[in-house]
């Protein structure tokens, strides 16, 4: 049993590219964020972050991935800031293939359009923000990732077709049944 799980920073394109992933690989998609949400009884994202503090919205993100574990093979859209945590980097790389979705901060905020509700970057100047937070994540993301696809310039379709030439189509995400 193997997951297949898409990490990267906000505006990577983890859950377009994750949906299309998992129907063509004919397991389900998991949006770790949404996950979170529903533990939280359907509070969003960003009113976890305001109401309990970020501390709190991390203990959820990485309950929810352990909660993947023994879960049915399955595309999981990661947070952008699921790598922060040592553990979870364990918890990632025992779970399946890790494919990091590499994307420029530029790129990313255009891909985003408006911050409202990424609490991260909704604060203050988000061009800076989204830089500073890449720069201290890009190592992370590389060195938690099983291989790294560069999104520049490509389509959420033209990206779903590079991670499965990459991993094998049909190698990751499945228990064997198909
Ligand atoms: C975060 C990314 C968000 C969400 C939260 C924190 C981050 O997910 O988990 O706002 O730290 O980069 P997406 O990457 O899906 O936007």
């Amino acid at each position: 049993m193997s997951h297949l799980l898409l990490i990267g920073f906000m505006g990577a394109g983890k859950s377009t590219v994750g949906r299309l992933l998992a129907s063509h690989l004919e397991v389900p998609f998991v949006d770790l964020d949404a996950e979170i949400e529903r533990a939280a009884g359907g509070r969003p994202v960003s009113e976890i972050f305001s109401a309990e503090g970020e501390a709190v919205f991390r203990a959820m993100e990485s309950a929810a991935l352990a909660a993947l574990e023994g879960a049915p093979a399955s595309v999981v859209a990661c947070g952008g800031g699921v790598v922060l945590d040592d553990e979870n980097r364990r918890v990632l790389k025992s779970l399946g293939t890790v494919v990091y979705l590499k994307v420029s901060a530029a790129e990313a905020l255009a891909r985003i359009g408006d911050v409202a509700g990424r609490p991260l970057l909704e604060r203050g100047d988000a061009t800076a923000m989204a830089a500073t937070l890449l720069t201290a994540r890009e190592t992370l993301y590389r060195s938690t990732a099983d291989l790294t696809i560069d999104t520049a310039g490509l389509s959420a379709e033209a990206v779903a077709e590079r991670v499965l030439a990459a991993v094998g189509d049909g190698e990751a995400a499945q228990d064997g049944a198909s």
